[in-house]
């Protein structure tokens, strides 16, 4: 059975929609750690519903990021994690940890990379006037939002309501974050 570790900062729905995938053997996985930044986030509580070990920590306890993904690295080599997804983790990957996971880390963005990367992506999109949104997975490197694309999904939306966005995008993440780790771990 491969190892999965899902980070996250936030609500965790993609969380949610790849611990059910493990749980209901859509995917042949098992989600060994979820890893949190955000000692107050609801995705807290939900993989406390799937049984899912957590490692939640604040980084102003730390000295540093080094630091941090130092134990980060120690908790995933602890439990052999296969594949890192990267779900809603509001954080730059460093070196630590991307020397460690080289190749082995992935993340979901809400928009057709390369455009609108970083923070508010749905937002910064809306106000563009774009006609066309979408998801994309990809590998992570040292640039944000930078890394080869894995997949990609585009839907046509003529409004301007960001949370009408958001809305119809974690739809089609939740599906495609699944899928792809699917593909990913076949291929491994
Ligand atoms: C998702 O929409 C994901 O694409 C986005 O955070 C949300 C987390 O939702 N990620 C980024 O913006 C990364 N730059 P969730 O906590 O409900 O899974």
């Amino acid at each position: 059975m491969k190892k999965l570790a899902v980070f996250a900062s936030g609500t965790g729905t993609n969380f949610e929609a790849i611990a059910r995938a493990c749980k209901n053997g859509t995917l042949p996985a098992e989600v060994a750690l979820m890893v949190c930044d955000k000692p107050g986030a609801a995705v807290i509580g939900r993989a406390r519903e799937y049984g899912v070990e957590t490692f939640v920590f604040n980084p102003k306890e730390y000295e540093g990021k080094a630091a941090y993904e130092a134990e980060i690295v120690r908790r995933l080599d602890e439990k052999g994690v296969d594949l890192v997804c990267l779900a809603g983790y509001m954080r730059i990957v460093g070196d630590t940890l991307l020397k460690a996971y080289d190749g082995k880390i992935i993340n979901i963005h809400p928009s057709l990379l390369p455009a609108f990367r970083g923070a508010n992506a749905v937002e910064q999109a809306v106000e563009y006037g774009v006609k066309v949104y979408g998801i994309t997975i990809h590998w992570v490197n040292a640039d944000l939002d930078g890394g080869r694309i894995i997949a990609q999904r585009a839907f046509p939306y003529e409004g301007s309501d960001p949370a009408e966005v958001h809305a119809i995008g974690q739809k089609i993440e939740h599906e495609l974050y699944v899928q792809t780790i699917n593909k990913l771990l076949c291929e491994r």
